[in-house]
């Protein structure tokens, strides 16, 4: 069978290097590359954390630094939730992986520029890489066979009462993507906040007795605290990783059509994803939001993956 050719943007991130280990071991996807983007942390700090985790488990496909600032607003990163290094936790030997040369924008273009209009895009941090390559070259618009995104909620934010991290990070870079045209699917918060991770599921994993389960493990322990402290929660999601997920096992899911619009207005609502799925006043669709996961089959997929690793 052909396997699902996709490219992950990522501002890695605890839930970020699991969809990395997933995207890149999942015998049905191809990962063409990794690009990287500011987010949880600042670009400096991404991008040595993303190589870190391929060269921890052997991921050997090209990763490429991206945009440092998002398009409009002030930087924002997410410290109270990943820490000061954005992966704090595992403890990585000195770092000799190194990025590939070029920009992630330029590599976005280049490879849908060649492409059969065959590949996913898989952001799952800001969208200022994507949105960056879709203004500097709208000729890609069709090349690109869908986006499936981590980012949103139809219902509350976790970064103000109505915006979620990412769309909050750079509204203005999601709202060219959600008026891009090309087909997208939204992971938004309702759905990937039922992905709880607990202590069960960590022990699952660090049992595998491989690099992939004890990079979990250590991922996940420092979320499960940091969750604790910062939520009060007895478990923490891996956001990230539904988007993979989805790609390779949709029966997984339940997803509604909605027309998606991003609050760009500088009030309380600034970088909301407002979720229409009644399609008022003849609104045509954008999207196909995510609603609910088999939670069990979900951490199934995610052990099963993580075991292909030596
Ligand atoms: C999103 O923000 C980041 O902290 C996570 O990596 C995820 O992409 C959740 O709001
Ligand atoms: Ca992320």
């Amino acid at each position: 069978m052909e396997k699902i050719k996709m490219i992950l943007d990522c501002d890695t991130g605890h839930d970020d290097a699991i969809a990395l280990m997933v995207a890149a071991r999942h015998p049905a996807i191809e990962l063409l590359g990794v690009t990287v983007v500011a987010g949880n942390q600042t670009l400096d700090k991404t991008l040595p954390n993303t190589l870190k985790v391929c060269q921890a488990v052997g991921i050997d496909c090209p990763v490429f630094g991206g945009m440092s600032l998002p398009l409009v607003r002030d930087q924002i990163t997410a410290g109270s939730v990943h820490g000061e290094s954005g992966l704090d936790g595992p403890v990585f030997p000195p770092l000799t992986r190194r990025a590939e040369p070029g920009h992630a924008v330029e590599f976005l273009i280049r490879t849908l520029l060649a492409s059969e209009g065959d590949i996913t895009l898989v952001p799952v941090g800001p969208l200022t890489n994507i949105a960056a390559a879709m203004r500097l070259a709208p000729q890609i618009l069709p090349k690109i066979r869908q986006i499936v995104l981590m980012g949103g909620a139809y219902g509350l934010g976790n970064t103000t009462p109505a915006a979620e991290f990412n769309l909050f990070a750079d509204p203005e870079a999601a709202h060219i993507v959600f008026s891009s045209g090309v087909p997208l699917v939204m992971m938004g918060l309702d759905l990937t906040n039922q992905t709880v991770c607990t202590m069960d599921i960590i022990e699952r994993m660090e049992a595998l007795g491989n690099r992939a389960g004890k990079l979990f493990g250590e991922i996940m322990r420092f979320t499960f605290k940091t969750q604790q402290e910062v939520n009060g929660l007895a478990a923490g999601p891996v956001h990230d990783v539904t988007c993979v997920a989805w790609l390779v096992a949709p029966e997984l899911f339940t997803l509604r059509e909605a027309r998606v619009e991003i609050d760009l207005s500088h009030g309380p609502c600034y970088g909301r994803t407002v979720c229409d799925f009644v399609l008022r006043d003849g609104k045509k669709p954008n999207c196909r939001v995510g609603i609910t996961l088999d939670r069990a089959r979900f951490w199934d997929l995610v052990a099963e993956t993580l075991a292909r690793y030596e």
